[in-house]
């Protein structure tokens, strides 16, 4: 994977990461589900990795693995070519160093803390410019996200709407001039009517300021707006990884086709994925033995109840599938 990014300088790499959780199931029984098992993939400097999959697939998990909110229990994460790790002193750095935004706009702004205070918490946090000059800075931040600064200094989160909160988290995380950004399904929540203008903010800043991004996303449609590269994961398992028009205008690995088929699918009614995915009813099957795919997969033969590994088919581009159908 190495010479794909010859001319990037890598910011954010993963490797072999791994997180399985414990569930009690049926009788207390535990059941293991394995969240993320074995991912690896790295962002360049100023580029935009996109981490696309179902609910339940493990995207989360990776951006509080790379955050240090939760131990992996296998795997490294390297910033800016450094290994990060659980001690203080390498939270802190990366917790400076890479900022996220999260889904629900709603949940993630402290309601009882005005919008200047909610800026301006990292800079303090991080002690980051001398504290006469933070209220300035987290000023400077309201505007590069192009709220009217003065007018919503002193307001509630409650007091502003979908898109102005998103844009507040934006300048929350931009405010401490991160080197990545992770945005976990930033828009998801938001009004069709003021996606694009985030992601355009989003991209904008991105040019300016050089900054990376891990964008997160279960729906591919604003997937190709914004990303360099993109990572399909399923069950936790990266199925597919390559450049983003490659990937979602050739799809490889049946997954990914049934996935950029629904984002094509016209009717509104029907935009789950779960029902444009064909179900071969007739296995039934550990999920974590073999393709993970298979009981959905169309293509399934028999040599799918082995592990298919990640394969490097050239270009860039890695596909986890015996049949890789045409
Ligand atoms: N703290 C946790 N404890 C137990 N299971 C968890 C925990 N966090 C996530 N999971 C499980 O791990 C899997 C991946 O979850 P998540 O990373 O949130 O997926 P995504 O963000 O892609 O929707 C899911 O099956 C979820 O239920
Ligand atoms: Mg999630």
């Amino acid at each position: 994977m190495a010479d794909r990014k010859s001319q990037v300088e890598e910011i954010l790499a993963v490797s072999d990461l791994r997180k399985y959780f414990e569930k009690k199931a049926f009788l207390r029984r535990l059941e293991v589900i394995r969240a993320v098992d074995g991912v690896s993939f790295s962002i360049g400097t100023g580029q935009t990795l996109v981490l696309a999959g179902e609910s339940g697939s493990g995207k989360t998990t990776i951006a509080r693995l790379i955050l240090g909110a939760l131990e992996p229990d296998w795997g490294k994460i390297t910033f800016s070519g450094e290994m990060t790790g659980l001690d203080r002193e390498s939270i802190a750095r990366i917790r400076r160093e890479c900022q996220m935004i999260h889904q629900d706009p709603y949940a993630s702004l402290d309601p009882r803390m005005r919008v200047i205070d909610i800026v301006r918490e990292p800079l303090d946090i991080h002690g980051i410019g001398r504290p006469a000059e933070r209220r300035e800075m987290a000023l400077g931040a309201l505007r590069d996200v192009k709220l009217d600064a003065d007018d919503v200094a002193l307001k509630y989160p409650h007091m502003l709407s979908g898109g102005q909160r998103q844009r507040v988290a934006i300048a929350r995380a931009i405010a401490p001039k991160p080197k990545v950004i992770i945005a976990d399904e930033p828009v998801s929540m938001l009004d069709v009517s003021v996606r694009v203008g985030i992601l355009e903010l989003m991209k904008e800043l991105q040019e300016r300021d050089g900054i990376s991004f891990l964008y997160i996303t279960h729906d591919l449609s604003t997937a190709r707006y914004v990303g360099d590269e993109i990572v399909i994961l399923y069950m936790g398992k990266i199925v597919e990884y390559g450049k983003i028009d490659d990937v979602l205008l050739h799809p490889a690995h049946p997954y990914t086709r049934a996935l950029v088929e629904a984002i094509s699918e016209p009717d509104p009614d029907n935009l789950t994925t779960e029902k444009k995915i064909h179900v071969n009813p007739t296995l039934d099957i550990n999920p974590y033995q073999g393709c993970r795919f298979r009981a959905r997969c169309p293509y399934a033969v028999e040599r799918c109840s082995d592990e298919p590994p990640l394969e490097d088919i050239g270009g860039g581009r890695f596909v986890a599938c015996f049949v890789k159908p045409d």
